[in-house]
């Protein structure tokens, strides 16, 4: 048995067309300025005739390259998405067949908390001893939730994927994790009328949303690094879920973490749900920001409400 899991490789992939906020003005009431100075997002991608499967596809075997391993090699598939291509088979066996892997592949919803949930789950498996290479992917087509006539959610969201694998070791790899789920708030971020064979499109009360993510988020990450026995000072990178600019920085400045200090991708990619720790992640570690040995502080809160943190040295 491992006593960590520890990331080994990381990948993402994002759909090729661009939504710039002025291609937003052109078919909504709003403007790059309000998006901008409200969100900080200027662009998404948005898939055309991609599957969420092809874009997790190709993040994950962007991260297996990096990894050094095969598909082969792994012992199991997590699959963090909202968006699943059916409503079943799970998406996480579409990509077990496209990749070329045989071990068994699941599917776990927790909305844009969905990648620490994930993350969290395969470490169970690894310090278990049940699992020791785990392919932990967020990937999803959120635009095909959007109700693009609704300028309070269209303007938000993006459509990716990130993939990390995860390996059993005994020196260093995640640190500490916590999980919170808190049911009341179904009506406050959901998607409506999402019965079988019909279309249900994202709702969510805004404001209620952001003052719920800011002070969960902060309390969360104040928690988490005591319970590690370490201050804003030892951590290196926060890979914050990129939901809204003002979330993310109202939550830094609460825990005195300087914003360069934060992995920041949400302005090009949008809020892409449960791809969007990965992402930024993959990001940061192919630019160099993030090196071996660096402690990160990953956290994000979703509709549910479901939020989470992992604290990791990478
Ligand atoms: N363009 C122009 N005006 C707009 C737009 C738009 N896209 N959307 C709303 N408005 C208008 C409203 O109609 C309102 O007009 P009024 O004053 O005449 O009534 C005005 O702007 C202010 O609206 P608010 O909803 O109060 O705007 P707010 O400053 O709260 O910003 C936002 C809205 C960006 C959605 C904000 O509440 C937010 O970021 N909430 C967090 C939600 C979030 O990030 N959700 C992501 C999913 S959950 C997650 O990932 C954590």
């Amino acid at each position: 048995m491992s006593k960590f899991a520890r990331i080994i490789g990381t990948g993402s992939y994002l759909p090729n067309k661009i939504v710039t906020n002025h291609d937003l003005e052109k078919i909504l009431d709003t403007s790059d300025e309000w998006i901008t100075a409200r969100t900080g997002i200027t662009e998404r991608r948005i898939v055309t005739d991609e599957s969420n499967c092809d874009l997790a596809t190709i993040a994950s075997k962007n991260a297996l390259e990096m990894a050094g391993i095969n598909a082969s090699d792994l012992d199991l598939i997590i699959f963090a998405t909202t968006t699943p291509d059916k409503i079943f088979p799970a998406t996480a066996t579409m990509l077990q067949n496209a990749i070329g892997a045989n071990c068994p592949a699941f599917d776990l919803q927790a909305v844009c908390a969905g990648y620490i949930f994930a993350l969290t789950t395969a470490e169970q498996y690894i310090k278990a001893g049940s699992a020791n290479k785990v392919l932990v992917v967020g990937s999803e087509t959120m635009s095909r939730i959007l109700n693009w006539k609704d300028r309070s959610t269209a303007i938000l969201f993006g459509d990716g994927a990130g993939a990390v694998v995860l390996s059993g070791d005994n020196e260093t790899g995640i640190l500490h994790s916590k999980l919170f789920s808190d049911g009341k708030y179904l009506s406050s971020l959901q998607v409506s009328n999402n019965k079988i064979n019909e279309t249900g499109f994202i709702e969510m009360a805004g404001n209620e949303v952001f003052k719920i993510a800011v002070s969960r988020l902060s309390k969360l990450a104040e928690e988490t690094l005591r319970e590690c026995g370490m201050s804003t000072e030892d951590l290196d990178w926060m890979v914050p879920h990129q939901a809204n600019i003002r979330i993310i920085s109202s939550v830094a400045k609460k825990i005195k973490l300087p914003m360069e200090k934060v992995v920041l991708t949400l302005g090009s990619h949008g809020n892409t749900s449960a791809a969007s720790i990965p992402l930024a992640l993959d990001v940061a570690v192919r630019d160099g920001r993030i090196k071996k040995g660096d402690k990160l502080l990953f956290e994000g809160i979703g509709g549910g409400f479901s939020w989470g943190s992992v604290l990791v040295e990478y």
